[in-house]
């Protein structure tokens, strides 16, 4: 088997590798999202927030037989590396996954870090690969999706009601768009309470965010082919951010949205924030991306008070997926 590294501009392996993980995840998760190669282009030029992993495609002869993937940030967490990794359906259990784990171990190791981490869909396979690897299951996170077409506006309408005397000290603003540079590091500060969100038994450091890797992550979102819609709330007699919540939509594939962070930081949590936030975010969403069918979120398993918001809006649970972790001896 021969593993190569490539890279955005390499549009042979893109489309080698857009189908490939097309196929793995008929396999492990049907209900994804396929890729496309201009998604792929994005997620190997700018990562989520312009800190791109390495992808490698595994070959026997000219056949792909799978592909995994290195990535590591220079913000925080300098002791891990995130690993990627999957085998075509029908080429498993014949050793390429542990050669291709063994080569990424090798190459975090030349990077200098001590820890790798791999998520995976839930699956006998990955269990099993994972045991024999010493790879522990460290968290889980629940990947639901909600069917805009069932949302009930009438109950939604009322938990908003009911939510806003509890926030009355707060405004709501809808930002289409990428954030002025001016309004980054302010928006990096509030970012920060995503930190709180748990991380189970992971070996993880908090995120550092700062202005210029928000700047980055809005560039990748608008990379993917997507619009950010993201409503803020501001504490009024402050004016400080309080909260916010971030949902990314396609421009090509407009059926398809993603939830992506929603915090509210500490000073402010136990007014109902969250609430407020995503009712408004998808009444906003109702009139300004009328072709939207779907929002996909992910959630820590064990992040109750999140899930408690996701349930009253209606969401379904699609799958769980477990982050593996091992120290490199
Ligand atoms: C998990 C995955 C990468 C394994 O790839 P693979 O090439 O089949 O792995 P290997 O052949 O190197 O398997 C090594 C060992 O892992 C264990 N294993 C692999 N697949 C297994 C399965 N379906 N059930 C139980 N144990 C399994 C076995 O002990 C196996 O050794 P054996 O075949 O001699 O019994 C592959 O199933 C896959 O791509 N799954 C979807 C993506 C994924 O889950 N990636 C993250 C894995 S942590």
């Amino acid at each position: 088997m021969e593993i190569h590294p490539f890279g955005p501009d390499d549009t042979a392996a893109l489309a080698a590798w857009t189908d490939l993980v097309n196929v793995i995840a008929q396999v492990d998760a049907p209900w994804e999202r396929a890729m496309t190669t201009a998604r792929a282009e994005a997620r190997w030029r700018h990562g989520w927030d312009g800190e791109p992993g390495t992808p490698y495609l595994a070959r026997v002869g000219d056949r792909v037989v799978g592909w995994a993937a290195n990535s590591t940030s220079e913000y925080d967490n300098l002791h891990l590396a995130w690993l990627d990794l999957g085998v075509h359906p029908d080429h498993r259990r014949q050793g390429h996954g542990s050669t291709l784990l063994a080569a990424m171990e090798a190459e975090a190791r030349r990077a200098g870090r001590t820890s790798v981490v791999i998520d995976a869909w839930e699956s006998e396979a990955a269990d099993g690969f994972a045991k024999v690897h010493g790879l522990d299951r460290k968290s889980a996170e629940i990947n639901r999706r909600q069917f805009l077409a069932e949302i009930d506006w009438a109950t939604l309408d009322r938990r908003y009601d009911e939510a806003l005397p509890h926030a009355a000290d707060y405004v709501l603003e809808r930002r289409f768009g990428p954030t002025p540079d001016e309004g980054l590091e302010e928006l990096a500060v509030m970012a920060s309470a995503i930190n709180d969100a748990p991380t189970d038994d992971l070996d993880c450091e908090d995120e550092v965010f700062n202005g210029e890797r928000m700047r980055a992550y809005e560039t990748a979102v608008d990379a993917h082919g997507d619009d950010l819609y993201r409503v803020v709330a501001r504490h009024v007699p402050t004016g400080e951010l309080a909260a916010h919540t971030v949902v990314a939509v396609s421009r090509t594939e407009p059926a398809w949205g993603g939830q992506h962070d929603t915090s509210v930081t500490r000073a402010h949590r136990g007014h109902r924030l969250g609430v407020l936030l995503k009712a408004d975010m998808l009444r906003w969403l109702r009139d300004a991306a009328p072709a939207l069918r779907t929002i996909d979120t992910w959630n820590a398993e064990s992040n109750d008070r999140m899930i408690e918001v996701n349930e009253v809006l209606a969401y379904r649970v699609m799958g769980r997926v477990w982050a593996y972790q091992r120290p490199l001896g």
